[in-house]
Parts: structure tokens; C-alpha cells; sequence
């Protein structure tokens, strides 16, 4: 029998990581619940259930990211279904990431190497407000290729300035704040950043359309599907939109998390640095297996997004539950990943865990997600990730402030480290 937990919206909203604690403090991977905006909802971190629900095809993505619809759109992957999601994803893919390695560690180290020196010793900074710079950078790059400074920077600042008028999760998921009275409203200002962003974005596409330049952004603009119809210009701005905003923060949280578990394990650090300094300073990420095995370990025990949601779209069965029409069941990563019946120290950092054939964590660890819609962006996250973490350990030593202070806290729809966490460079 599942058990059936009462839990507070507000703790959910503020601490996902804290209830889910709780639940498995009691022995629970799998519980049903109601929470905010989801209703009902099983919630699993078993991985046998896991892999039926990755097979079932009546529990479907896409429903469950309604109160981001004003911010992705309509034709987002995060929003579509059926046969336009798989459309999308054969147009966009092969696109963004399949045979262009090259260009992924070129243009993040371009960008490493332009922001991480302007660190100075013993400054004090927020290390995921900093690394989400360098990987705003490097996706406007990496989408719409080398453009002219003052045209990267403005795609740079339009987007910032848009993210900064829904920093306050209410804007977005509260319905009754969605009054346009212009600049002095907090939706007005939302309105007006969105549509600056998406005015830079079509105003790139009629340039590419007239003249393409070889770019991910001009690829996709003349890309024919094999089957279906080509993406419209709506289409194309929302997925734009999408790749630009998801392909950022996730990475740079990401990140922040592994940098908060590194530097707090004096050992690994040590064996990290030794592997950075040893393969040398153009090494690819391939020749940085430790730092790739920290990172992931890191996702395993702090996955900035906890759960994935499907949705019902008629009444099923998920083991011996039965699943009603409409409802909500969401793998979720965090039980999953601190499942101890598949976790040697489930709650332990151990940097070296993925050092080893990691295939064995089937459905038991899925941080970018499972099946037909696991993330887009995942392998460019992954050499991102590793190579901006040899770039930081090159440059210099960081400790983190006020380590025991440390705890996850909600950015919207992701878990960061509070404070982000803050760094000081302490020494070379
Ligand atoms: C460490 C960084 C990242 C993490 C942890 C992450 C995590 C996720 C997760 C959990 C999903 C949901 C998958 C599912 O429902 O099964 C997802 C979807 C997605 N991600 Fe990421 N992501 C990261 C980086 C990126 C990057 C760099 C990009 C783009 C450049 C990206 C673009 C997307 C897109 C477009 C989807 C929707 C896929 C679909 O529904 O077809 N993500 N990601």
C-alpha cells in the first residue's frame, strides 16, 4: 500500500529538498500526495516503477509546465506533444549538438578566459550569478554564432533585463499580479522585456532568412523536417526563447552545486586540481574523468530540478497504483537519487562514485530527465560543465564563505545553494 503524505505548499515551494528529506527519513521512495498547482500527484523515486512510467504511453510531458507558458510560449519542447514535439526535436537536435564538440569548448573557454581572470584575489563574489554570466554568453554565441559586439551584447542585456522582472517567482505563477498597467506594473515590465527579446530574435531570423551565415539560429531558420510541417517564425521564436533562458541558469546551478560540494571535500579538490594541472590547459573534457564524476555526483545529490511531471491523459495503472485520468505522477530525481537501496552512503558526497560504469543507476538517476524528452540540452551541459570547472580550478584556489550557512533554496522552477553560494579566491 502507498502511503498518502500531507504536505505544506508553502514548505513545498520554499524546500522541496527538506520534505523530500522527510519522506525518506520514514522510509518512503514513493508516495502520494497533493501539492500546489499539480493537484494530485504520485511521486516515486523507485526506479522499477520509474522505467514503467518512462514506458507508459498514457503519462505524457509538456502538460505540466503551464505556468511557464508566458515565458517559453506555446511551441516550446517544454510545452508541445505528440507528433509536433517529435517534430521539433528532429529539427532542432541535430542542430544544436551532434558533431559540433569543437564549437561547444571553444566558445565556453572563450568565455571563461574573458570573464574567470576578471576575479581578483581575495574578492568575494556569487559564484552562480557569476557562472551564469559565462553561460549566457556562451549560448548566445553558441545559438546565433560570433555577431558583432554591440549586437551579442545587446541579445546579453535584453535578456537579463527580462529575467531580472520575473526573478520574483509571483509574477509568473500568480495570476491575480497578470495586470499590464505598463512600466509601473511588475507583469507591464514583464511584457515589455519579453517582447524586446522577441523583437532582437525576429529581427535576427529576417536577417539569416535574407542572408544565412551558418549559425545554430540560421541552420534551424532554413532547416526542412523529414516529415510535417517547417518550423514557423512563432515556432522558432519560442523554441529561441527556450534554449536560450534553459540553456543557461540549469548549467550555471549546476554547476554552482558541484563547486559547493568540491570545495567543502578537501581531498577532492586536491585530486581535481591534480587532474586539471596534468591534462593541461587545452585539454577536451574527455581528459578530465574525475571533474565529469564530481559534477554528476553532485547532480545525484542535489538535482536543480527535482522531479519530472507526467500527466494522465487517460486512467492507468503505475505498479500496483492506480493512476486517475488527469492526475499527475512525477519521477522524481531526488528520492530517486538518494534511494538507498540502490546508493552505497546515499547522503554521502563521493567524488569518485561515477568513476565507474554508471549504467548500473538505470532509472535510478536521470538528473536531465528520461525517454523521448530528456533534455535537449544535455550533452552540451555536460562538456560545459566540465570544462568551465577546469577553467575556474586553473585560474586560482576558492574557498567557500560561510560554508555551514549553505542550504538550497527555490529560483523559480530550480534548487541553488543559497547565496549562490559565495566564493572568495584565496590564493594560485
Ligand atoms: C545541468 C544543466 C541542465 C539540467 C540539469 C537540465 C535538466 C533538464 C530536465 C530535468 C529536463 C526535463 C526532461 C524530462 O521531462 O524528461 C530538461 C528538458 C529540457 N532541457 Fe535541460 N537541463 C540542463 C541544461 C540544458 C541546456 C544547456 C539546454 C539547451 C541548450 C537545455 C534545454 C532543454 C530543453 C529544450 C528541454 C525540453 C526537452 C523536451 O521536452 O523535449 N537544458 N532539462
Amino acid at each position: 500500500m502507498i502511503p498518502r503524505l500531507t504536505i505544506s505548499p508553502l514548505q513545498w515551494m520554499r524546500s522541496p529538498y527538506g520534505v523530500l528529506d522527510g519522506a525518506l527519513a520514514s522510509g518512503y521512495t514513493t508516495f502520494t500526495t497533493r501539492l500546489p498547482v499539480m493537484g494530485s500527484c504520485l511521486v516515486t523515486g523507485d526506479p522499477v516503477l520509474i522505467g514503467e512510467i518512462s514506458r507508459n504511453p498514457d503519462l505524457i510531458g509538456g502538460r505540466g509546465t503551464e505556468a511557464l507558458r508566458p515565458v517559453v510560449g506555446e511551441h516550446s519542447l517544454i510545452a508541445l506533444e505528440g507528433e509536433r514535439h517529435r517534430v521539433h526535436r528532429s529539427v532542432l537536435l541535430p542542430h544544436f549538438f551532434s558533431g559540433n564538440a569543437e564549437t561547444i569548448d571553444r566558445v565556453n573557454r572563450k568565455w571563461a578566459d574573458a570573464l574567470i581572470p576578471q576575479i581578483g584575489m581575495h574578492e568575494v563574489f556569487n559564484a552562480g550569478e557569476f557562472l551564469s554570466r559565462i553561460t549566457l554568453h556562451a549560448i548566445i554565441e553558441l545559438i546565433f554564432g560570433d555577431l558583432p559586439e554591440q549586437r551579442h551584447n545587446e541579445a546579453f542585456q535584453l535578456i537579463e533585463a527580462w529575467k531580472s522582472s520575473f526573478s520574483q517567482a509571483a509574477v509568473l505563477f500568480l495570476k491575480i499580479l497578470h495586470v499590464d498597467l505598463g512600466r509601473i506594473s511588475p507583469w507591464g515590465r514583464f511584457l515589455i522585456n519579453r517582447s524586446q527579446v522577441h523583437d532582437f530574435i525576429r529581427r535576427q531570423l529576417r536577417e539569416v532568412r535574407r542572408a544565412p551565415d551558418g549559425s545554430v539560429f540560421s541552420r534551424i531558420a532554413h532547416a526542412m523536417p523529414e516529415h510535417g510541417a517547417p518550423l514557423s517564425d512563432d515556432e522558432i521564436v519560442s523554441e529561441t526563447v527556450t534554449f536560450l533562458l534553459f540553456g543557461h541558469d540549469t548549467t550555471a546551478a549546476s554547476l554552482a552545486w558541484a563547486l559547493t560540494h568540491l570545495l567543502a571535500d578537501g581531498s577532492a579538490s586536491e585530486r581535481a586540481r591534480a587532474e586539471v594541472s596534468t591534462a593541461g590547459e587545452s585539454a577536451p573534457p574527455e581528459a578530465l574523468p574525475f571533474l565529469r564524476s564530481a559534477i554528476e555526483e553532485s547532480m545525484r545529490l542535489c538535482p536543480v530540478v527535482v522531479h519530472l511531471t507526467r500527466h494522465a491523459v487517460a486512467a492507468t495503472q503505475v505498479g500496483s497504483h492506480a493512476v486517475l485520468r488527469d492526475t499527475r505522477v512525477l519521477p522524481c530525481m531526488y528520492l530517486a537519487h538518494r534511494n538507498p537501496q540502490v546508493f552505497d552512503r546515499p547522503n554521502a558526497f563521493v567524488a569518485d562514485r561515477f568513476l565507474a560504469n554508471s549504467s548500473r543507476y538505470r532509472h535510478a538517476y536521470f538528473p536531465f530527465g528520461l525517454g523521448d524528452r530528456v533534455c535537449a540540452g544535455m550533452p552540451m551541459a555536460l562538456r560545459q560543465m566540465v570544462l568551465l570547472l577546469a577553467c575556474l580550478l586553473r585560474h586560482g584556489r576558492f574557498e567557500l564563505v560561510e560554508p555551514a550557512k549553505i542550504r538550497p533554496v527555490r529560483k523559480l522552477v530550480i534548487i541553488v545553494p543559497s547565496g549562490g553560494p559565495m566564493l572568495r579566491r584565496v590564493d594560485r
